[in-house]
């Protein structure tokens, strides 16, 4: 079984995965996406979102890091995956799931799901320039509002030669509203011989045997679950209790310690109350916690609230 560390644009950054890598169970991380239009990128761009270029394309606990890029141009994206794995990239993934408006409109993400050549091309193009041993994987929803070129698209992506394909079980209509239909990455797998990845609801470690067992997929990919519990993958690797709430605690002030200094401190504050969104779907006492700190905008205030909970005997 492999384990891989969904993109997720905004939240899960270097230091994210730096974290979750160390806690452990984790085999490979995607970035988040980076944006190609009509140009090859400069090095600073995939440096900026993919830090870990600089120390050999792997975490600090040695998990690979591969690049995410999106778009709509075969050329572009070629040039920009092969700058990438130049960079240091082992590999690349392409996003066929975003399913943000300014992006959809302009063609890139999921809106591609509607135009199989397209997608044919992309995949080609990206794979004939990209090196043979780098991995050119993608990631694709089940649809943009329906399921009904869900097989062609997988095809194509697999006859235009991907390494890997991940299947998030939804449509772009069907945003993140449960259920994920598992079920669907099962009737793939009948039509394609390409290594699959399942994507979409993997809550615990049930959810990850009940999804294996429906999608008929062995490896999976772990999204929002990942932020709401931070051991997730060893739960289900290694069947480990789940992380205490206090330790959950240190790992808050860690992440702050870092994120505060870091270049992106500004971002400090949005980022941390969107992880106490997924936290407290997990722990009630995130959520207690959560109503205080909503309210914050300084940093230092939120810091100081979590110093003050991580002293509290009730922690
Ligand atoms: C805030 C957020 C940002 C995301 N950013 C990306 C992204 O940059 N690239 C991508 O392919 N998918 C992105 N996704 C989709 C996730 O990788 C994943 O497919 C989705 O969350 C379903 O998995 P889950 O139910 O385990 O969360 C994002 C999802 C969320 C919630």
């Amino acid at each position: 079984m492999q384990i891989i560390l969904a993109p997720m644009e905004g939240v899960v950054d270097a230091l994210m995965r730096d974290m979750l890598t160390r806690i452990g169970g984790y085999d490979l991380c995607i970035t988040e996406f980076i944006r190609v239009v009509d140009q090859k990128l400069p090095a600073r761009v995939f440096t900026r979102l993919c830090p870990e270029l600089l120390t050999g394309g792997k975490t600090f606990a040695g998990t690979p890091v591969r690049v995410q890029l999106l778009g709509q141009d075969p050329h572009w994206l070629a040039e920009n995956a092969v700058r990438a794995v130049e960079l240091g990239s082992p590999g690349v993934d392409l996003n066929f799931g975003c399913p943000a408006k300014t992006v959809n409109k302009s063609r890139g993400g999921a809106v591609l799901l509607k135009e199989t050549e397209q997608l044919y091309r992309i995949v080609k193009a990206v794979r004939d320039a990209v090196p043979t041993p780098f991995p050119v994987s993608a990631k694709i929803r089940l649809g943009y509002d329906d399921t009904s070129l869900t097989l062609d698209n997988a095809a194509a992506i697999a006859a235009a030669g991907v390494s890997m394909l991940t299947v998030h079980a939804r449509t772009k209509s069907d945003g993140y509203r449960p259920p994920a239909y598992w079920p669907w990455i099962a009737k793939i797998k009948q039509q394609v011989s390409i290594p699959l990845v399942a994507n979409g609801e993997i809550w615990n470690a049930t959810d990850a045997a009940l999804c294996r067992q429906q999608s008929d997929c062995s490896d999976i990919m772990l999204g929002r679950g990942a932020l709401a519990l931070p051991n997730l993958a060893r739960t289900i690797r290694d069947a480990d209790a789940v992380m205490p709430w206090p330790q959950v605690l240190e790992l808050l002030m860690q992440y702050s310690e870092f994120e505060m200094c870091g270049d992106k401190s500004q971002y400090y504050s949005n980022r941390i109350k969107q992880w106490f969104s997924y936290l407290k779907l997990q722990y009630p006492q995130a959520a207690d916690l959560f109503v205080q700190l909503r309210v914050l905008r300084k940093s230092s205030d939120i810091l100081h609230t979590l110093q003050q909970a991580l002293r509290s005997p009730a922690a």
